[in-house]
């Protein structure tokens, strides 16, 4: 996408898609304003005419995911992401190392080197085992879980409609299932605590608010969502950042360029999130274009990360770049709450495989883009480990 994203930026920064009915917002300065109005630029799609009716399941409601801060404005939004902030801190976080370290060492013994798919083999197993272990869901349940991650990540085949029908009621179906388990892991956690995340959120209150149940329900389905795929992405996207530039992968084992920094540069470079969604509440100007009130929005992060005006080099991968402004964990009310652990996944993940191999080299291969609208990355990535 990245030269449309040059195209527009020059030539129609900010703009109106008669096709799908929304506004794009292609510069670094405009996306970032976007994102830090929200009084102007909501995440609430109640706030869209007719979307209620159409993320409506069976039942008619909408899922608990949309009971979430992703989807909730302040006020709401600070009482929903207050609850949980605590967990996510850098220093909560970083208590999970050791066990993220043994889980990754764990699926790494399990790959007997020579030619294996990053994503299948590490970059999506140990995030989703993450997430269910840092919860509580027990360890006979994962299979169960990561399958339910799979459904909600899958893209819907939309050639007939019977194929979109049929995609619908799996989704719902999964939506479905996972509430019915979560409230069912609540009711167990309020009789029996234990030392995790479920427990926590249904102890946790601030200014005398607690989760309500639905609210409970949403969360856990959010982390799966949000948490996930966007991890996945960031590994395989680094790794084949780390492996496109030569020696690039002794400097980052020697020290030489930090690993860290490293992976800054491809979030910024390869953004797993290519676009947030907004609703505008009242009619806005940005960049001389006027937007009326009830549009929706899509900021583009992964053309704002790739702004010449911002960043030196800017289609280059710098993997020393300092300072790295970019905007791919968002910005402002919403900053991903996942970052600090996003970041130690990875960190840890590509330091493991930097470690155990020797060499590490891309398999010449068609990569398959996602089919998605806005996370970024490929289905598979084949890699050939040499211990
Ligand atoms: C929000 C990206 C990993 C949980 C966001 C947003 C972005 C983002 C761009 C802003 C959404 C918006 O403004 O509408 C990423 C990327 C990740 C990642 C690129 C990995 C590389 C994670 C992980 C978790 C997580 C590991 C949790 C375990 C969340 C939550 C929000 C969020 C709960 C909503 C925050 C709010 O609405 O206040 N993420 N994320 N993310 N992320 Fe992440």
């Amino acid at each position: 996408p990245f030269d449309w994203y040059r195209e527009m930026r020059a030539e129609s920064p900010v703009r109106y898609d008669a096709d799908r009915e929304l506004w794009d917002v292609f510069r670094y300065e405009d996306v970032k304003r976007v994102l830090n109005t929200d009084e102007r630029f909501s995440s609430d799609p109640a706030t869209m005419p007719g979307f209620e009716e159409e993320i409506a399941d069976s039942e008619g409601e909408p899922p608990p995911v949309f009971d979430t801060m992703l989807f909730a404005d302040p006020p709401e939004h600070n009482r929903l992401r207050g609850v949980v902030e605590g967990f996510f801190q850098p220093r909560a976080i970083a208590e999970q190392a050791d066990r993220i370290r043994e889980l990754t060492e764990e699926y790494l013994d399990d790959i007997k080197g020579g030619e294996v798919d990053l994503v299948s083999e590490v970059a999506y197993p140990v995030p989703v085992d993450v997430i269910a272990m840092m919860l509580g869901v027990p360890t006979d349940d994962r299979a169960q879980f990561k399958r339910w991650s799979d459904t909600l990540i899958e893209r819907p085949n939309a050639k007939t409609e019977a194929a979109m029908e049929e995609f619908q009621q799996r989704q719902q179906q999964t939506q479905a299932e996972m509430s019915q388990y979560f409230a069912e892991l609540i009711e167990a956690r309020r009789a029996e605590p234990q030392d995790d995340l479920i427990t926590a959120i249904i102890e946790a209150e601030v200014d005398g608010h607690r989760l309500s149940e639905r609210e409970m329900v949403g969360f856990c389905t959010l982390l799966l969502v949000a948490g996930n795929i966007t991890t996945t992405n960031l590994i395989t996207n680094a790794m084949r950042c780390f492996t496109a530039q030569p020696g690039l992968l002794d400097d980052l084992r020697t020290g030489d360029v930090k690993l860290s920094t490293a992976i800054e540069e491809a979030l910024r470079y390869r953004s797993p999130v290519q676009a947030l969604f907004r609703v505008t509440t009242e009619s806005v100007e940005l960049s001389g274009q006027e937007i009326p009130a009830g549009e929706g929005v899509v900021a583009w992060l992964g053309s704002a990360n790739r702004d010449g005006d911002v960043f030196d080099r800017a289609d280059e991968f710098v993997a020393d770049r300092r300072p790295n402004q970019h905007l791919s964990f968002g910005h402002g009310t919403h900053y991903c709450l996942g970052a600090p652990l996003a970041r130690l996944e990875a960190e840890i993940i590509l330091s493991s495989l930097l470690e155990r191999y020797e060499a590490i080299e891309p398999v010449e291969a068609d990569l398959q883009p996602i089919r998605s609208s806005f996370i970024y990355g490929v289905e598979e990535y084949p890699i050939r480990v040499i211990e």
